[in-house]
């Protein structure tokens, strides 16, 4: 395989007909049979895949070029989510916005080539996945949510059908109910990944303002948490699940890692991926 064969793969696997604005080939590679894949990949990670004999390194998060200047872009996907569960369009995509309108600015000043710029000098090949693979791990996250939550759910029963996920098990993290108590109905629900990144304040209150009783997140900084806080209460009737991040992560890349094996390819996993 090809590194632009790996990235129709991981596509097709995510039910994707574009690539993501989040998602690139930084440095192709031809005829891969050794592939390091990580969650977050540096520069002295490429001098060791170059020592180490690899063709590729995948990394999960952006590692540059394109897919760190587009990641704002891919943030519109939680207006998808959203409306997908009732929420307006209008107040979906005002919340989009506001995300976009916090992370531009940051994102414009990245210093997007550092790491390709490694990995041309290197020659080594690099990449990055990153919506495609969140996709396939909210797909699956959701899927499991509505095959095995019992009748009249509570927020324990969630946190209790995702933890038999082999990554969640394997992890040294738990998954955490930041807002609300587990004791809580669950209500009504959505799993708010696959977007980017977490949708912080303004995706949670779109959510939580147009009927959505419990939200899960794979991670949120404390700011925005102790906001979530300050407007809806911390044990108040609202629940705010938080799974983890790198198990999370973890969910829909070793989808990708079991094709690229089962395809011949040496894939091996690293920086922060539970292979299970
Ligand atoms: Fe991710
Ligand atoms: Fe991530």
């Amino acid at each position: 395989m090809d590194s632009q064969e790996i990235l129709a793969l991981a596509l097709h696997l995510a039910n994707q007909s574009e690539v993501p604005a989040d998602t690139t080939i930084n440095v192709p590679a031809r005829d891969v049979r050794k592939v390091l894949f990580g969650i977050d990949v540096d520069a002295a990670d490429l001098l060791f895949a170059k020592e180490k004999g690899y063709d590729l390194v995948i990394a999960h998060h952006p590692t540059g070029g394109s897919a760190v200047l587009g990641l704002p872009e891919v943030f519109a996907k939680h207006a998808s989510i959203l409306t997908s569960h009732g929420v307006p369009k209008e107040a979906a995509d005002a919340a989009v916005r506001e995300m976009q309108e916090e992370r531009e600015p940051r994102v414009h000043a990245e210093n997007y080539d550092h790491l390709p710029s490694m990995a041309r000098m290197i020659g080594i090949g690099l990449m990055c996945i990153h919506n495609p693979c969140d996709e396939i791990g909210r797909r699956l996250m959701d899927e499991a949510l509505r095959a095995q939550l019992p009748e009249k759910p509570r927020v324990r029963d969630a946190v209790a059908v995702l933890e038999s996920m082999p990554e969640f098990r394997s992890a040294l993290t738990h998954i955490v109910v930041r807002m609300g108590t587990t004791d809580h109905p669950l209500g009504k629900w959505a799993v708010h990944h696959g977007a980017g990144t977490n949708g912080g304040v303004p995706v949670a209150r779109a959510a939580f303002d147009h009927g959505i009783d419990t939200v899960f997140y794979i991670h949120i900084d404390a700011g925005a948490l102790r906001r979530l806080w300050e407007a809806y209460g911390r044990e108040g009737p609202r629940n705010l699940v938080v799974t983890g991040h790198v198990a999370s992560d973890s969910i829909g890349i070793n989808v990708l890692v079991r094709e690229l094996r089962a395809r011949g390819l040496r894939v091996d996993t690293y920086s922060g991926i539970v292979d299970v």
